[in-house]
């Protein structure tokens, strides 16, 4: 009998590593962010002066780092087509040094899992000298992101330890649809009206419970695919993009795999030179309007030697697709798309050898600019 000292290990509980806890732990998170901010009339418990200001507002200007940028880009998508309020999505090192052109009133999202990243916090430095509103949407209470923004919603993730952020990219996401449906409501939104989110998050997270129990299919395929490559790709087109996105990041960053998230109708401008006898390249299909064109790409990649993968979803499926996903909301799909992107690159790094909850080069939270 082993009494462990090592507590972080402890939380840890069964699993042998954080990463793979954190993504099991994504259906939970769903169901907090419900439980936090919709009550059971389906009133959204967002408080109504951070609505008041996004409202008040002609452009929302959302900045992040890393993943967090990646779920910046589902929540423009959100934020459009919901809330129908133009939305830009910055990487906050860029925005820093080059800001865009500003409109007349813009209000500004900051989305970090750790509220520390030091490129986020300048661009808020300098939001907060020019005396415009922000909101923080944060992991970490009194956080200095928090701290600093003119409001905060918290995602109630519970820690996220592994160095590649899982749980906070599917909480953030849900929460911009939760903000998205609460001012697309005080707009009077007809997409608002018509976007059930309590229900739709619901079926999110019964469609990554469904997901993450199938782990061991995605341990196959990353076994038969990825075991020794270089390189590989992610493609997809619409939110199929922005989930590549996020998606080529999770593999690369913990299997040390080049791994390119491209816009798959942009490939034949350059990028298919690249594409050799085996390379590794996975579709993502969970957009009906673009799912013929990226499999017509994904033909183009096999006719030069690729090994394709299919994650798609069930009702835009082929019968020898490996991957199937559970239908959802279609600006909810990158929830679920995610689940088995963030396992394959689990399995991948394992697979290789590597310490997958703390890869090389890499820091949890990166305090320097
Ligand atoms: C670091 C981490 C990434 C994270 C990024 C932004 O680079 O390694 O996983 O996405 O920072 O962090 P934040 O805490 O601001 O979301």
């Amino acid at each position: 009998f082993h009494v462990s000292t090592d507590a972080s290990a402890a939380d840890k509980g069964a699993y042998p590593y954080y990463m793979l806890k954190e993504i099991d732990e994504q259906p939970g998170v769903m169901r907090t962010l419900i439980k936090h901010y919709i009550a059971e009339d389906g009133t959204i418990k967002i408080d109504d002066d951070i609505l008041q200001s996004l409202h008040q507002s002609d452009r929302i200007y959302i900045v992040a780092a890393g993943t967090s940028y990646h779920a910046g880009l589902v929540g423009k998508e959100l934020l459009e087509k919901i809330a129908k309020i133009p939305t830009e999505v910055h990487v906050a090192s860029e925005f820093g040094y080059n800001p865009p052109l500003l409109s007349a009133k813009p209000f500004f999202i900051f989305l970090t899992q750790s509220g520390e990243t030091a490129d986020s916090r300048q661009v808020l430095a300098q939001v907060n000298e020019q005396g415009y509103q922000s909101l923080t949407i944060t992991n970490v209470e009194n956080s200095t992101l928090s701290r600093e923004a003119t409001y905060t919603l918290l995602l109630y993730a519970g820690p996220e330890i592994a160095v590649a952020s899982t749980k906070a990219y599917t909480g953030q996401i849900a929460l911009e649809a939760i903000l998205a449906k609460s001012l697309g409501e005080l707009r009077h939104i007809e997409a608002a009206a018509d976007f059930d989110v309590a229900k739709e998050l619901t079926k999110v997270a019964n469609g990554e419970q469904e997901l993450v129990d199938e782990k061991k299919e995605i341990e196959k395929i990353a076994a038969a695919l990825l075991p020794t490559t270089r390189n590989a790709f992610y493609i997809g087109r619409s939110i199929d993009y922005d989930i590549v996105q996020e998606a080529a990041l999770k593999l690369k960053e913990v299997s040390y795999i080049q791994t390119e998230g491209f816009a798959s109708g942009e490939l034949k401008h350059g990028t298919i030179s690249l594409i050799e006898k085996g390379t590794p390249v996975l579709a993502v299909i969970t957009d009906k309007n673009t799912a013929k064109h990226t499999r017509s790409n994904a033909q183009e990649v096999m006719a030069r030697g690729a090994n394709v993968v299919f994650i798609a979803s069930r009702s835009l499926a082929n019968d020898s697709d490996q991957i199937v996903l559970p239908d959802v909301h279609p600006l909810l799909t990158p929830l679920v798309a995610i689940v088995p992107c963030q396992l394959m690159a689990y399995y991948a790094s394992l697979q290789r050898g590597y310490d997958v909850d703390k890869p090389r080069n890499l820091a949890k939270s990166v305090t320097v600019e």
